[in-house]
């Protein structure tokens, strides 16, 4: 799915940006250039990197420690 038409940016390509670090809107402009145009995409944007980083989908609390 594309969020961004501006730009041809997917779904997939910021939930890779998430996993190698973008952490915030300009974050994700430099890597992808998302949100760079138009800027009408940035909310939805922001929900799926949001969702997508990976300390959110794998919280602390759920590491097993090490014995
Ligand atoms: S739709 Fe993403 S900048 Fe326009």
């Amino acid at each position: 799915m594309y969020v961004c038409l501006c730009n041809g940016i997917t779904e997939r390509a910021v939930r890779d940006a998430a996993l190698s670090g973008a952490r915030d809107l300009s974050d994700l402009i430099a890597m992808t250039g998302c949100a760079s145009s138009c800027g009408s995409c940035a909310d939805v944007a922001m929900q799926i990197l949001d969702e997508a980083r990976p300390e959110r989908r794998f919280p602390l609390a759920l590491i097993p420690l090490a014995a």
